[in-house]
């Protein structure tokens, strides 16, 4: 028997569950009725609990018998077991538990969050957070997503307070002091998107989507910004019911934004909640990556209704279906709300992430088996996101959109309220479209990594071929609990390639599902370029002959420009696997000065910033040059204001320029420009609200300490979210060390939330001015990040020493890791380890080279 799984003999069908939080004393009190199935004359009941105290328990079996049960907790296995003298004769039966618990301070289960009030006054409230397995931190349950059940909540709450939970208030009771607030049976769900909140909340007005009324929630004073995030939570609800062909599945859709929130936001049916910067937003003084990052995970979320919540993966090695999809229709929802914004084209930035790690020996498949709970959380990473929604899109372009949505209208209609895997997936997408779907897709979901399509010319014909793209010719010995054995990669893939021949000024695209190794084209002696992957909706990266570069790169205005930053990235990734020589690369990066495009502009600073972290100091002043060059044009022709009638795109980059060359350009025009600007901002006068964070960073980039007090203080009295968060990460880019100290120490003094602190504590290691101060506090702090973060929060930070890309401080990393024995959950560590070796590998390997080309910059 798998000792991760509860046995089947008795199961739930409905909890009636009655809770009662004390936010003064930080306790909560509950009772629980759960009806149940008895399927074997067992004594003994096996359900979660962990960190809880069960007071009672009293079973009625199928015969209406009943016995009071000896309790037992294993906190270790986080399981109950209740031991009974006689069996439980069959059929349908109760369990009756009364227990308690703590409000804890872990972000996770039944826990609190603290705030002030707009009078500066401290506040607490109650929230809760169970995925994936946390729910049975709050009461007592099958706490599995197969064991779906119908979930009646009562609440018993201070009279003055309010309460959110998934369904429709039926009835509000006052009693003394208290009040008890019943909620409607929920639909059949999984236990981990059960929802609580309980505190001083305000909503917005409900705006109704048919019969659903939808309202942003928050705590006092915030209102004001609601409306952005109510607006796309209206559309994509409206967008969703539409694309899936099926209602909603609740009665109503509250949105919360909770102070203290571990994740980004958490999909529970009907009650959805958010950390603040992912909901709350004022839209008229927010930069474009601030709203699009609200409008994102509000249609995620949204997405999730029915991805997710109305059908739900049987076991957490399936966590791909839900959020693989969840990421995949957020991007098709906002791109649909708001068209100008191009949502697909950016989308190739988290594409690129993913191929990032998936290029490592250490990577995983998509979908591969999944025992301990601990394991479960380490699939919640960017294979599972964002490989996977790259991979849907490219099943969706390659069955054509109509198709591929029918195969899913037809999947989740099989399925809702129930559970289901991969292959009822494909069974449903093979419905609709009569193609072999698991030929094509097994080979992208369950192995690791991608392929590498070369494409030559060899006479008259284009050549085509596949093998897997690697950084590193050999993976890493590992010293750690061996982790799961690497599945075999294939050697190929089944590949949807698109390839646009240019020829006499005319265009032809032609489909190309390469099965082989290789494939072989007639090509027109008279084409004037060939894109593969044209469109950029493939998942693997195409590395082309001189001569085909020479051309693609003669003809950039032709390309789309997902093709362009496509053509950047592989470039770079080619270059960094050491297919292409770093010179040659820094070469082709010339040849866009006159890019508008800011993704193309994120491949191109990104690349910059990766070097910058790995030259030797004395490389620093030629690398620096080298981005005035590359960007100073760029952002001359789009000037420091916006202009009349200018597209979103410009918009867009500017301040990606600004920040690009007054912190790695060092640019002292630009810095001084940034100075005078921001003063005048302070002032009063308007600055465009997407320039004005890049000034932020520029003015910490060049501050002193005078001005970090200014920024401290600007963070503590922000007026939105995204203020706050725009001057905490400024704190992280003062260069000077005892400035560098301060804020490391307020990652683990209180000062910064437990929400947030991994994040500051990544981001200083990954800066080069910061890194070594910030990667000994590290060491010495683990202990206390270990004991203050949140559950994924130290597996967040620790993903900052990719930016130790010295060989001393890459054998120092080592060393850290091996002595005392660390584990991040799944391949976590080795993929991190594997990227710095990446790093340092290409230091090692192109520094002189890299040095004489910097001089000649
Ligand atoms: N289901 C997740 C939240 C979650 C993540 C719970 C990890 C437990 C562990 C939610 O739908 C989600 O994916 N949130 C993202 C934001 C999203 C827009 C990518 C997050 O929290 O980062
Ligand atoms: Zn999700």
């Amino acid at each position: 028997m798998d000792p991760y799984r509860l046995p089947r003999t008795v199961v739930p069908n409905r909890y009636d569950l009655r809770l009662e939080p004390d936010l003064t004393t930080l306790t909560f009190r509950g009772v629980e009725t759960i009806a149940v199935s008895i399927a074997e004359p067992v004594s003994e009941i096996v359900f979660n609990a962990v960190e809880l105290a069960v007071d009672e328990a009293v079973v009625t079996d199928g015969r209406g018998r009943e016995q009071r049960a000896t309790v037992t907790l294993d906190e270790a296995a986080e399981r109950c077991r209740l031991a009974l003298a006689q069996p439980l004769a069959t059929g349908e039966g109760t369990l009756r538990l009364v227990f308690r618990g703590t409000l804890n301070d872990k972000l996770r289960g039944f826990y609190r969050s603290v705030y002030k009030d707009p009078s500066g006054v401290s506040r607490t409230m109650a929230a809760t957070q169970f995925e994936a397995t946390d729910a049975r931190r709050a009461f007592p349950c099958w706490d599995e997503p197969a064991f779906k059940a119908v979930f009646s909540v009562t609440l018993v709450i201070d009279a003055a307070l309010t309460a959110v939970s998934n369904t429709r208030i039926l009835e509000t009771k006052p009693d003394g002091a208290r009040k008890i607030l019943r909620f409607a049976d929920s639909i059949k769900m999984s236990t981990y998107l059960v929802a609580l909140v309980v505190g001083e909340l305000e909503a917005t007005d409900a705006v109704g989507v048919g019969p659903t009324p939808v309202k942003i929630w928050c705590v006092p004073g915030k209102r004001r910004l609601a409306a952005f995030g109510q607006e796309i939570a209206v559309d994509s609800l409206r967008f969703f019911e539409e694309y899936y062909g099926v209602p909603y599945p609740g009665d109503k859709l509250d949105l919360l934004a909770i102070p203290d929130f571990a994740a980004g936001a958490m999909e529970n049916l009907g009650a959805i909640t958010f950390r603040e910067t992912a909901l709350l937003v004022d839209e008229t003084a927010a930069s474009h990556a601030e709203l699009q990052r609200v409008a994102d995970v509000v249609a995620h979320e949204n997405a999730h209704m029915w991805f997710g919540d109305l059908v739900t993966m049987s076991w957490w090695n399936g966590i791909w279906l839900n959020e693989a999809f969840a990421t995949f229709m957020e991007m098709l929802a906002v791109d649909a709300w708001k068209p100008e914004w191009q949502r697909w084209t950016a989308f190739g930035v988290s594409r690129a992430a993913a191929m990032s790690v998936d290029g490592l020996h250490s990577t995983r498949p998509i979908e591969f088996p999944v025992r301990a709970p601990r394991e479960a959380d380490a699939m919640f990473d960017v294979l599972t996101y964002e490989k996977g929604a790259s991979v849907l899109r490219m099943l969706e372009q390659f069955l054509g959109p109509t198709v591929f949505r029918q195969g899913v209208r037809d999947y989740l209609n099989a399925h809702r309220f129930d559970n289901a895997d991969t292959g009822d997936l494909w069974a449903a997408l093979g419905r609709a479209s009569n193609q072999p779907i698991p030929a094509v897709m097994d080979g992208w979901i369950f192995a690791p990594g991608y392929p590498l399509v070369s494409a030559s010319v060899e006479g008259a014909e284009l050549v085509l071929r596949q093998q897997r793209f690697n950084y590193l010719p050999q993976p890493l010995p590992w010293y750690g609990a061996a982790p799961a054995a690497a599945t075999p990669a294939p050697a190929r893939w089944q590949v949807p390639v698109q390839l646009r021949v240019s020829a006499g000024g005319r265009d032809t695209v032609e489909r190309v599902l390469l099965t082989d190794a290789e494939a072989r084209r007639p090509l027109p002696a008279s084409a004037d370029s060939v894109v593969v992957n044209e469109g950029g909706h493939g998942f693997y990266r195409v590395r082309y002959d001189d001569t085909l570069r020479a051309k693609l790169l003669a003809r950039l205005g032709s390309l789309g420009a997902i093709e362009r930053f496509n053509l950047v990235n592989d470039a770079w990734a080619v270059t960094v696997a050491g297919l292409m020589s770093l010179p040659d690369y820094l070469e082709l990066t010339a040849r866009f000065r006159d890019e508008r495009d800011k993704n193309v502009w994120a491949v191109l600073i990104g690349s910059f910033s990766t070097l910058n972290r790995l030259i030797t100091p004395a490389d620093r002043p030629g690398l620096e040059a080298l981005v005035r060059d590359r960007a100073t044009p760029a952002l001359a022709a789009l000037g420091w204001t916006p202009r009349h009638g200018e597209d979103e795109l410009a918009r867009q980059l500017r301040g990606d320029l600004v920040r690009a060359l007054g912190t790695l350009g060092n640019d002292r025009d630009v810095q001084a420009r940034a100075a005078e600007l921001y003063a005048a901002h302070t002032r009063g006068a308007a600055v465009d609200p997407n320039v004005l964070p890049a000034l932020i960073a520029v003015l910490a980039h060049a501050g002193d300490a005078g001005r970090y007090d200014a920024f401290l203080d600007r963070f503590r009295k922000a007026a939105t979210p995204q203020e706050e968060q725009r001057y905490l990460y400024a704190l992280t880019a003062f260069p000077q060390p005892p400035l560098v100290e301060q804020t490391l120490g307020r990652t683990v003094n209180g000062e910064i939330r437990t929400q947030d602190a991994p994040f500051v504590a990544r981001t200083m290691l990954m800066q080069v001015h910061a890194r070594e101060i910030a990667w000994a506090f590290v060491k010495k702090q683990w202990d206390t990040m270990d004991r203050l973060y949140p559950k994924h929060g130290l597996r967040r930070m620790a993903e900052g020493v990719i930016g130790l890309a010295t060989p001393e401080l890459e054998a120092d990393v080592h060393r850290f890791f091996q002595e005392r024995k660390i584990e991040l959950g799944g391949k976590t560590l080795e993929q991190y380890l594997e990227q710095l070796r990446v790093a340092v590998a290409l230091r090692q390997r192109e520094g002189a080279a890299l040095s004489r080309a910097l001089a000649r910059a």
